[in-house]
C-alpha cells in the first residue's frame, strides 16, 4: 500500500516522463558516462554486476547500467505510468527487470545487489532515513551505493521555495498551461513542474548525509563534483536556468484572466526577477572569488555520491 506522498509524487512524475522525446530519453542515458567519466568511477566495475534502479523515473539509469554491462537490473518506482513510461524506453534490455515498489519499503531481502542507485529519491520521501536505511539493508557487503540528492544553500531553491506557494494558487494545471506556451522543452517542463509541484522537497547539507552514511557503516564515500554538465555547472548556467522561471512567469501573466491570476503572476515575476537581478548582481561583482560566486549561486548543489558498504 502506498502513502498519499508516494501517489501524490508518482502521478506527478509519471506524466512528465511521457513527454520526452526519445532524443532527449537518449541524452539523459548519455549523462550517465559523462558524469561517471568526468569523476573517474571505473565503469568496468559494473560488469556482470546486480544492481538496484531505486526510484527508476523514466529509466535512464537502468539503461545506462545495461549498456555498462551490469548483468541484471532491478528497477522500481512508486509510479506506475511512470513505470510503463521506463519498459517503453528499456524494451532492447531483456537484463531489467521493472516493479512498482517504494524505497521505504523494498520488497528485496537483505543483502541482495552490488550496486544500489538511487538519483532524485528520497529528498521526495517523507522518511529520508528509512530510504537510505531500507536501500543499504539490500546492499551486499562491499556493495556500492550511488545517490543523488538535493543539497543546501544557492539561490534556485531559494526562489523554488519562494514560489512554490503562488504556484499552488495558481494551480498545476495553469502552470502547466504557461511552461508549455513558453515554449520550453520537456525536460525543463518536467523540472519545473517537478520543482514547483512535488509534494516533498528536502534539502540536505553534505556534512550531514556524510555523518548518516557512516553512521550506517560505509567506509569510504566519494563525492562526486566534477562537471554537471547542467544548470549548475556554473553560476552563469545557474543564471540561464532561472531565466527560464521568468519566462515561465511572463507566460502565467499573458495567460491571467482573473483579478486573482493577474496579482499572482505578478508576484511571480517579481519574485523570480529578484533572484535573477540577484545572480546578474553577483556574476558582475569584482569582489567575489569563483568560489564565493559558485556558493552564493549555485551552494552544494546536487549532492552525488558513490559510498561503500
Ligand atoms: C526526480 S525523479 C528521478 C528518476 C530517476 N532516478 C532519474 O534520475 O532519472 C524521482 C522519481 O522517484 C520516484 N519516487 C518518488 N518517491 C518514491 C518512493 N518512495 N519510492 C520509489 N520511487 C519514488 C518518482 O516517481 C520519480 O520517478
Amino acid at each position: 500500500m502506498q502513502n498519499q506522498i508516494e501517489n501524490t509524487t508518482g502521478s506527478l512524475f509519471g506524466e512528465l516522463w511521457k513527454d520526452l522525446s526519445s532524443e532527449q530519453f537518449r541524452d539523459s542515458v548519455e549523462l550517465f558516462t559523462k558524469r561517471a567519466i568526468a569523476n573517474n568511477f571505473d565503469l568496468d566495475w559494473l560488469k556482470g554486476k546486480t544492481c538496484l534502479d531505486a526510484g527508476c523515473g523514466s529509466g535512464r539509469y537502468s539503461v545506462a547500467l545495461a549498456i555498462h554491462g551490469a548483468a541484471k537490473i532491478t528497477a522500481v518506482d512508486v509510479s506506475s505510468t511512470g513505470l510503463e513510461t521506463a519498459r517503453n524506453n528499456a524494451q532492447e534490455f531483456n537484463q531489467i527487470q521493472f516493479q512498482q515498489a517504494s524505497v521505504l519499503n523494498l520488497p528485496f531481502p537483505d543483502q541482495s545487489f552490488d550496486l544500489v542507485w538511487c538519483a532524485g529519491v528520497l529528498h521526495h520521501t517523507d522518511n529520508f532515513d528509512k530510504g537510505l536505511s531500507e536501500l543499504t539493508r539490500v546492499l551486499k557487503p562491499n556493495g556500492k551505493l550511488f545517490l543523488l540528492v538535493y543539497g543546501a544553500g544557492g539561490l534556485r531553491w531559494k526562489v523554488i521555495k519562494a514560489a512554490r506557494p503562488i504556484v499552488a494558487d495558481l494551480g498545476q494545471t495553469f502552470i502547466d498551461r504557461a511552461i508549455q506556451q513558453s515554449g520550453l522543452p520537456a525536460n525543463n517542463r518536467k523540472n519545473y513542474m517537478d520543482d514547483l509541484f512535488v509534494p516533498v522537497q528536502e534539502l540536505t547539507r553534505f556534512t550531514e548525509l556524510n555523518q548518516k552514511l557512516i553512521d550506517l557503516g560505509y567506509s569510504s564515500i566519494d563525492r562526486w563534483t566534477e562537471n554537471t554538465f547542467d544548470h549548475e555547472n556554473s553560476p552563469k548556467d545557474q543564471l540561464s536556468d532561472m531565466l527560464k522561471l521568468g519566462e515561465i512567469a511572463e507566460s502565467a501573466q499573458s495567460l491571467a484572466t482573473t483579478k486573482s491570476e493577474t496579482y499572482h503572476t505578478e508576484l511571480l515575476k517579481r519574485t523570480a526577477d529578484m533572484y535573477i537581478n540577484l545572480i546578474q548582481e553577483a556574476l558582475s561583482d569584482p569582489n567575489l572569488t569563483s568560489e564565493q560566486l559558485k556558493d552564493i549561486t549555485i551552494g552544494e548543489g546536487n549532492l552525488r555520491l558513490i559510498a561503500t558498504k
